[in-house]
């Protein structure tokens, strides 16, 4: 049976007829740091309204030909997903939760008014690319192939209405962390004058227009020499959403973590969900309940929140160490890595490299 999550769409492949050599590889791969080193191939596969999805393919990596009137470039409609490949003890490689990744692009989809791609394929498109390139697969404790599925609206037409005509695409990237030091903790800013998404916004798809929604906030946090933007909500500028590309936890002094309930205005994280299933799993009590950043300020003050930390795919489980506001500042503890935070990251770090069994379905070998 068709439905738009299943189809039976196939990818033909034709491989790169002049691949980098393993000399460029090596050197490419020596220092890739985040989503600059690229690998050999992409998937590309498109939609029209009469043919549905068609012309599924792995290929060279080439620049996209796009008419200056495609949708995307005047609507922004596009969304995109993230997820990695990571090598396993055995030389093989293996994708973590791809099914979820999959579902949540039709999500984003479907608040975008685009054809949802089927999920099924888009697994299958996870598999192929990171089998044709598996050579890019970083072997470091740290790297891992970041996979970048997106899609555009490319129907020429300036009317504004959602296109009837769209490509899908995926590219890879050796990654390394995503942070300069994985070891270290990160510096946030607060953001008490822009916000990042809305109640009925798009903030819960992952679309590119709320990254740039966020971007000024971004320059904003690098002026006060911070890696990251903590979001509070767009009605009262009190509670804490996310940050630009993370969900944020906090651990208090009992024990308990904390994080804010997802809402249409939060991207539902993969990693979030992963924390929240571990960390009760072992036992600690996770609540998904509002918390307002004046809550965030008193509670480290006096001592009762001893640890907090972002959370995404590429960011892993990185620990927050000071925070900063337009009044004020502070840090939390001696703003290292603390024993909850460095915990969750080893748990979650051992089943997306099949070092811990995993009885979920989570770890997925593609090799
Ligand atoms: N929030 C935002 C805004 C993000 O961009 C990301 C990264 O994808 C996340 C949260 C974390 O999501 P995930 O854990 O699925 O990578
Ligand atoms: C991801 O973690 O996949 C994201 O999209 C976030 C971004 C900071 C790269």
């Amino acid at each position: 049976m068709r439905t738009p999550h299943v189809s039976d769409l196939t990818f033909e492949t034709h491989a790169h007829p002049a691949r980098r050599t393993s000399a460029e590889r090596a050197a490419l791969m020596e220092n890739p740091g985040f989503g600059k080193v690229f690998t050999d191939h992409m998937v590309v596969a498109r939609y029209s309204a009469g043919r549905g999805w068609h012309d599924a393919r792995i290929q060279a990596r080439e620049p996209i030909p796009l008419d200056p009137a495609a949708a995307v470039l005047h609507y922004a409609q596009e969304i995109f997903e993230g997820l990695k490949a990571y090598r396993t003890a055995d030389g093989g490689a293996a994708l973590f939760r791809a099914d979820a990744n999959a579902r949540r692009f039709r999500q984003s989809a479907e608040r975008m008014a685009m054809a949802p791609f089927p999920e099924n394929a888009f697994v299958e498109a996870m598999h192929k690319l990171v089998q044709i390139d598996r050579d890019w697969i970083p072997d470091t404790p740290d790297g891992s192939l970041y996979l970048r599925p997106f899609m555009i609206a490319n129907e020429a037409f300036l009317g504004v209405k959602p296109a009837s005509e769209y490509l899908f695409v995926t590219i890879a990237s050796a990654v390394g962390s995503y942070f300069k030091d994985p070891t270290g903790t990160v510096t946030v800013w607060i953001s008490e004058h822009f916000t990042r998404a809305a109640p009925g916004g798009t903030g819960a798809a992952k679309c590119g227009g709320n990254y740039a929604a966020s971007l000024a906030a971004q320059a904003e946090a690098a002026r006060q020499g911070c890696e990251q933007v903590v979001f509070l909500d767009a009605a009262e500028r009190r509670y804490i959403e996310e940050l630009g590309g993370m969900n944020v936890f906090f651990v208090f002094a009992d024990g308990t973590l904390q994080t804010p309930p997802l809402s249409d205005s939060i991207l539902p994280g993969i990693t979030r969900d992963s924390v929240i299933t571990l960390a009760r799993e072992a036992g600690l009590t996770v609540k998904e309940e509002p918390y307002t950043v004046d809550s965030w300020r008193a509670d480290v003050r006096a001592g009762r929140l001893t640890e907090a930390f972002a959370c995404g795919t590429a960011a892993v489980i990185t620990p927050i160490g000071t925070v900063k506001g337009r009044e004020d500042n502070f840090t939390i503890g001696d703003a290292v890595a603390g024993p909850v935070a460095r915990r969750l990251r080893g748990m979650l770090v051992d089943l997306q490299r099949g070092t811990t069994k995993d009885s979920r379905g989570w770890f997925q070998k593609v090799f």
